[in-house]
């Protein structure tokens, strides 16, 4: 079904582009407000008998010259590009044009940040630094020269001769313009280098500006090279240039971009060092090395036909960095953290007025669609192939993926087949995971007689504006039975689930299983099995899947949490208890047992109670989660100080899996313990803190019980200097303001002189903790949504890419009273009508009014 939205682009209308390029020649003259670009481009006509005009993409640039094999033309040239006639066959298109990087506010195409010269082009910002066919599939071999005054000048592909002002590069391998970089700035490099399996010796830069940056380099680089090394031995993909360069950059719209041979990361995703950076960072950096240097294969070598395909690049890439921090780090624990994060990010968008296929099949501004349903569903999508057609299949459907489609550019039915072709296995019904939106609901019946256990499931979709029709999933559903002494009487099997309602039987049971069922989170779905508290409790205790088990107490605290939001409750008994004895099991990784100390957060609880049918509260969400911390923290009183003791790290610091565990349960148990102290413990701690894990984490506990002010003005003075931890000084404040503070304490930092909001960072380190403070944002009285559409109608004009990214914080707001939705009704109503607003937040709004 078409929408009428003028400037809306459908998948069904896909068409080649008619003309192949051989090569691209690009040089540059840089200059921060008149940027020089000519381009030669050897174009030949495509399979598909061309038309005698082509169409190139072109926006905001100052078209000096143009030739069509050396003579001169005057192409039509509007918004969007240039149209002109063409010869028949081959033949040269030469440009010159001019652009005006210190202009570009929005951070796409090429832009200065700190004086820095830098690119990106992902998706359409190509078509921002010269006149091209800006669309994935057109792949070509470049040559770039740079003439600029920086004393560091890098574009993809491998280097040729330089000279002061003057540096060639050239990228033999094929690649769309999406993959374009160039970077130019007097920048320093901690270097290292790599050998791979096949003996190529690639030279590995991490380029920074002086001053600062450079001793937060080394964790990067080893994780780089550990990634390298996995992606040998796991897929057996090795890297295929000289060189491999990487840009930490402080304006950037996103995490980091894996462009070829050049990738450009935020610095927040590259730059660490014990002092400045938390446990979390440093695996945060890990997986985000991991995933642009994966996409060296996974996006790169292979890429999408056009950009309907993302999830083609992103959810594999996605899932192939999981893999490989399950391998780094402990898998569990990596397993609960993304089930929590799609549960935190995904969910609401599936279920809300922005949801979306994993595949899209239309959209206005393709810049709104790097979701969390196209990132993260497509991660799990790819996990749910593997588990039906097996590890071994998976790993030949591989091979034969790498060895098919090396060097071009593909579509999901491609990307499937040959998962078909390796297991003789049709897979129609699993493309509609690709295909349908929305978070599948499976509710699961159970029966008992004489040794026969049937487990009954039913499958349903809530249709929605984006797959008004819902068709029964492939769904793998992975199950294990419990006996009553907690031994595992059947092991772990993948049941599939294809048709609304289907049974599974099992036999010769010597009494009534317990069931653990979805293990390791094995699909995308809704579970709704209705068992008591005392058979969760019990899988709390026993389950031998450490996902279930985490999940049996999430399920504990989630519903004591919703009932205590919308009752006078106590919480629920067997959770405390349950919670404890975890606690107290010394043989559960320490990662663990922190996480199983977490509580659902105020939104995830208020999509539960809507899920029920009930208009959740916000401010009695929160003060029923404050007062499940209080039973927590009295419950566990005698446990704390020991658990404190136990999980101190005395040791050298170190971002690994173990003592970053350790910490976390220290800082999990030493925020409880705040609640019992008054603080004290955590003010001595913030006091002798060495590293940003504990700083952070002891400063977090004082606000959180509304202390900390003396520290909060120490950090500030001590760290000043230190961009990326002064935004976390912004964020904490604001996030663990009390919800009746959170907008006033927003306000006051807008103000402060080092909120520079036009760094998306710093926007979303204030703006984003606004959002995030769930009480705060819905207060009431309307301030926190009045509020952060101000913010949001500020940075559109200037950067639309990630004002409309933002304006996600609304998407749920039909779950809420009569009241709120007015109040934010009339903020959208207002980003709506207000002019000169962007396409991308143009999109954004209307969808989620809509
Ligand atoms: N492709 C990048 C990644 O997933 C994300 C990105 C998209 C960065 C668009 C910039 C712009 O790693
Ligand atoms: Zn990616």
């Amino acid at each position: 079904m078409k929408d009428s939205a003028p400037g809306t682009v459908y998948l069904s209308d896909y068409a080649p582009f008619g003309w192949l390029i051989e090569s691209v020649h690009l040089e540059f003259d840089l200059d921060p407000d008149a940027t020089r670009v000519k381009s030669r481009i050897v174009f030949s006509p495509n399979l598909n008998s061309p038309e005698q005009e082509f169409f190139l993409h072109g926006e905001n640039l100052r078209l000096i010259s143009a030739r069509i094999d050396g003579t001169a033309i005057s192409p039509r040239i509007t918004r969007e590009g240039l149209t002109c006639p063409v010869p028949e066959g081959e033949f040269l298109f030469e440009a010159e044009v001019e652009i005006n990087p210190g202009a570009n506010t929005a951070l796409e195409g090429l832009y200065l940040s700190n004086g820095m010269f830098c690119t990106q082009c992902e998706a359409e910002g190509f078509r921002k630094i010269t006149y091209y066919p800006d669309r994935p599939e057109v792949m070509a071999v470049f040559t770039v020269e740079i003439n600029g005054s920086a004393s560091v000048l890098l574009s993809n592909g491998n280097p040729g001769p330089r000279g002061p002002g003057h540096a060639l590069w050239h990228d033999p391998w094929p690649k769309p313009s999406y993959l374009f970089a160039l970077v130019a700035g007097d920048l320093v490099a901690h270097s290292d280098r790599f050998t791979t399996a096949s003996g190529r010796r690639v030279d590995l830069n991490l380029w920074v500006r002086p001053g600062g940056d450079e001793d937060k380099c080394a964790f990067a680089m080893e994780a780089l090279k550990r990634a390298m090394q996995w992606d040998e031995q796991v897929y057996g993909r090795e890297y295929d240039l000289d060189v491999f360069n990487i840009v930490a950059v402080d304006d950037f719209n996103m995490g980091a971009m894996e462009n070829k041979g050049l990738n450009v990361f935020n610095s927040a995703a590259v730059l660490a060092s014990p002092e400045t950076s938390t446990d979390a960072n440093f695996e945060r950096i890990e997986a985000i090395i991991a995933h642009e240097y994966f996409h060296n294969w996974t996006g790169n070598r292979i890429t999408c036909r056009d950009w309907f395909q993302l999830c083609l690049k992103e959810g594999l890439t996605v899932f192939r960095d999981a893999q490989f921090t399950a391998d780094m780090r402990s898998a569990p624990v990596k397993r609960i953290r993304d089930v929590i994060d799609l549960r935190a990010r995904q969910f609401p968008e599936d279920n809300g007025p922005l949801a979306h296929p994993v595949r899209p099949d239309h959209f206005q501004e393709i810049n709104n669609f790097y979701t969390a349903t196209v990132y993260e569903k497509g991660a799990e999508v790819i996990g749910m192939l593997k588990r039906l057609v097996g590890d071994k299949a998976y790993a030949e459907a591989l091979e034969l993926y790498f060895a098919r489609f090396d060097g071009q550019a593909i579509t999901i039915e491609d990307w499937l087949s040959v998962f078909e072709d390796v297991t003789g296995r049709e897979l129609c019904q699993f493309l509609r995971w690709y295909t349908q939106a929305g978070t599948p609901r499976v509710a699961v019946k159970e029966e008992y007689d004489s040794g026969t256990y049937t487990l009954t499931f039913t499958q349903s979709t809530p249709p929605s504006a984006a797959s008004p029709v819902q068709r029964p999933q492939i769904i793998p559903i992975a199950v294990g039975l419990l006996g009553a002494n907690g031994d595992e009487v059947v092991p772990t099997q993948m049941l599939e689930l294809t048709k609304d309602s289907q049974s599974f039987t099992f036999e010769g049971l010597s009494g009534r299983p317990v069931p653990s069922i979805l293990r390791d989170f094995s699909a995308p779905v809704i579970l709704e099995h209705e068992i008591s508290d005392a058979e969760r409790a019990f899988l709390l205790a026993h389950d031998t899947d450490p996902f279930n088990r985490w999940e049996a107490g999430q399920a504990l605290a989630r519903e004591t949490l919703c009932y205590m939001a919308t009752s006078d409750a106590r919480p629920n008994p067997d959770y405390l208890e349950g919670l404890r004895a975890v606690l107290r099991d010394d043989s559960l990784d320490p990662a663990y047992r922190a996480l199983m100390l977490g509580l659902p957060g105020e939104s995830e609880i208020a999509l539960a109670l809507s899920a029920h049918g009930i208009i959740p509260a916000p401010e009695a969400i929160h003060a029923a989660r404050e007062r499940l911390l209080d039973a927590l923290s009295e419950t566990l009183a005698d446990d704390l100080p020991a658990l404190l003791d136990a999980n101190a790290v005395r040791e050298r610091y170190s971002p690994d899996a173990a003592q970053s565990g350790r910490r976390a349960l220290f800082t999990a148990a030493l925020a409880l313990w705040s609640r019992r102290d008054g603080g004290a413990r955590a003010a001595s701690e913030y006091a002798a803190a060495d590293n940003m894990t504990l700083q952070l984490g002891a400063l977090g506990a004082l606000l959180a019980i509304g202390r900390g002010e003396a520290e909060t003005a120490a950090f500030y003075e001590q760290w000043r200097h230190e961009r990326l931890v002064i935004d976390k000084w912004f964020a904490i404040q604001i996030s663990h303001a009390a919800p009746d503070a959170a907008v006033a304490k927003t306000r006051a930092l807008v103000q402060h002189p080092d909120f520079n909001w036009k760094n998306p960072n710093r926007f979303r380190a204030v703006l984003g903790a606004l959002a995030g403070n769930h009480g705060g944002f819905h207060s009431r009285d309307g301030r926190g949504y009045a509020l952060f559409a101000d913010w949001l109608l500020t940075l559109d004009p200037v950067n639309p890419q990630t004002a409309a990214r933002m304006c996600t914080a609304f998407q749920s707001w039909r779950h809420y009273d009569g009241g709120r939705q007015m109040l934010i009704g009339a903020q959208l109503d207002r980003i709506a009508t207000a002019g000169g607003r962007s396409k991308d937040m143009g999109e954004m709004i209307a969808r989620i009014r809509a």
